[in-house]
């Protein structure tokens, strides 16, 4: 039997020495529990030993904590780690988000490789309405992507071309594609920014034509609006943006249905193309003379044409949209 000792406020105990041949599990002890100094009868002799040893700590003098001082500590070091923390997530936000886009478009060169011939011999048609050939003088063209248009272009006629291509894994053979339709390097500028950004990459009223064919449905929502605008400060007066874009059709269509229903497949695995993208109406909100040349309806209805940007401010119709754009 274990005999109970009281300890003293400020003489703690000796530490208890197990005796010689007792083990921590009683199953297989070779000592029986009632011949073991520190075994408790029916116990562990481990079991004995914790409990003295909490009875020697429960005599042990205690210091007072200085609470205030401790809660302060406490605060601040709460602060500064939720502070660590939040401008650690931010880094690795942007970094994360950083290395998705440059997979995604590594995805979506890849797949536009296979894609843009059958594409463009389906669009082909409606670009030839277009007159891209005719383009002359000082040209922009946005997403130009592996260079799909290049064919349909005159280098003699065309003084400069600058590029607006976000996606850095296509510029390459884009610019291969151009030298080999005869444009000098000397012609070419490459702006490899999204074109909502990058209204100060190319000089403001400076060019005769801005043209793009499936484009715009790659342009977040919230940012088309800003995008045609950048197009619109582009333009010298009098001079056209060329469109050829996939369009919304309207809700309760057959067509929009199917648009809902696959766009979050072709928004991840189209490089962000919008099913649903209501280009049209985007379009038809600048002040600037919209003529839809050619429509072809179907589950992706498409549409082409051009929209002029007006002389003068007086134009027909573009100070009445001028102005109810802003209010
Ligand atoms: C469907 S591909 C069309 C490429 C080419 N225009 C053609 O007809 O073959 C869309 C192109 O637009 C580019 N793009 C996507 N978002 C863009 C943006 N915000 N500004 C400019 N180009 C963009 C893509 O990188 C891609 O090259």
């Amino acid at each position: 039997m274990l005999r109970r000792t009281e300890p003293t406020p400020n003489k703690p105990l000796p530490p208890i020495k197990p005796q010689a041949g007792a083990r921590h599990s009683g199953a297989s002890s070779p000592v029986p529990p009632s011949a073991a100094p520190n075994a408790v009868a029916g116990g562990k002799p481990g079991a004995a030993l914790q409990q003295q040893h909490q009875q020697q700590d429960a005599g042990l003098p205690t210091e007072k904590l200085p609470l205030p001082m401790l809660a302060s500590f406490g605060v601040v070091s709460a602060v500064l780690l939720l502070l660590g923390f939040a401008l650690a997530t931010a880094e690795r936000r942007a970094a994360a988000a950083a290395l998705v886009q440059a997979a995604s478009d590594r995805w979506f060169a890849l797949l536009w490789t296979v894609l843009a011939p059958a594409v463009h011999g389906r669009t082909s048609g409606f670009k030839a309405e277009l007159g891209l050939a005719g383009l002359a003088g000082n040209v922009l063209e946005i997403g130009p992507g592996l260079g799909a248009n290049a064919p349909l272009l005159d280098p003699a006629a065309i003084t400069h071309l600058t590029l607006v291509e976000p996606n850095r894994f296509m510029t390459a053979r884009l610019n291969a594609t151009l030298v080999a339709r005869g444009f000098k390097p000397s012609q070419l500028t490459f702006v490899t920014k999204p074109l909502q950004d990058a209204a100060a990459d190319a000089a403001q009223g400076s060019f005769d034509a801005v043209f793009g064919t499936l484009v715009l449905c790659s342009v977040p929502p919230s940012q088309l609006f800003v995008a045609l605008e950048t197009i619109y400060g582009w333009l010298r007066p009098g001079a056209p943006f060329v469109f050829l874009e996939h369009i919304a059709s309207p809700h309760g269509s057959v067509a929009r249905t199917v648009q809902e229903v696959v766009a979050p497949v072709f928004h991840t695995c189209g490089g962000g193309c919008n099913t649903r993208q209501d280009t049209e109406t985007a379009i038809k909100a600048l002040p600037w003379a919209v003529d839809i040349v050619g429509r072809q309806e179907g589950i992706q209805t498409v549409i082409w044409g051009r929209a002029t940007k007006p002389s003068g401010l007086l134009a027909p119709g573009s100070l009445y949209k001028f102005i109810r754009r802003m209010f």
